[in-house]
């Protein structure tokens, strides 16, 4: 019996988001992915990108589905996925060359975003990448009219949750020593947003 977490998501955004992560990452050889979910990213990128240590990380309770991805697929450079929660951590103490994170930001609360950038910044190396996937709001506004009732589904199932404004995030990523370097508009009105270090 199959019975590994399954996200639908992952199948239909994976194939857009590799497209920009494979430039993206060209130069980089380690890659810790922040709140990986089901662990259907992971498998996806790692293989497509061998070059790549792709380290997963999630809370505790999610360990054992990743797990089960990660298995099956048994790839070469798909290490044991780690526990981090980015408030509580433990943040690892290596450094990678880039962080990935998809459709977390706007669950997490804002403490939690805070604590996300606090994290990188202790984790990123020196000319580290940060790539960020999911909606985000601009200019105080929603880019869509599914984005708006997204956010309302959100709130009214975690009232912590919210479709981030990019300009406040954009601002957390400075303040660690980053700078915009690619702002793409993606499938279903979500972002991929890329910052580097250096
Ligand atoms: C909507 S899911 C996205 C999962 C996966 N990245 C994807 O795109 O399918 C949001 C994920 O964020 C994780 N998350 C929420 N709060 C977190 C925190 N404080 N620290 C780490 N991960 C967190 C959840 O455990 C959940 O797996």
């Amino acid at each position: 019996m199959n019975d590994k977490p399954f996200a639908p998501s992952c199948e239909r955004n994976r194939d857009p988001i590799l497209e920009v992560l494979q430039p993206a990452l060209r130069d980089a050889r380690s890659v810790l992915e922040i709140g990986s979910g089901t662990g259907q990213h992971a498998v996806h990128f790692a293989a497509a990108l061998p070059q790549l240590t792709w380290q997963t990380s999630e809370r505790a309770e999610h360990l054992p589905g990743i797990v089960q991805w990660l298995d099956e697929a048994a790839l070469p450079n798909t290490p044991a996925p780690i526990p981090l929660d980015v408030a509580d951590g433990p943040w690892p103490q290596a450094r990678f060359d880039a962080v990935f994170t998809a459709n977390t930001l706007h669950i997490m609360g804002w403490p939690q975003v805070q604590a996300f950038f606090a994290g990188v910044d202790g984790v990123l190396g020196e000319a580290g990448t940060l790539a960020v996937y999911g909606p985000f709001n601009y200019g105080g506004a929603y880019t869509s009219e599914s984005n708006a009732q997204f956010d309302d589904w959100l709130k009214a199932r975690d009232p912590v949750s919210a479709i981030r404004d990019f300009e406040t995030v954009d601002a957390l990523a400075r303040g660690i020593g980053l700078r915009l370097a690619q702002d793409h508009a993606m499938p279903a009105n979500n972002r991929l947003v890329v910052w580097r270090r250096g």
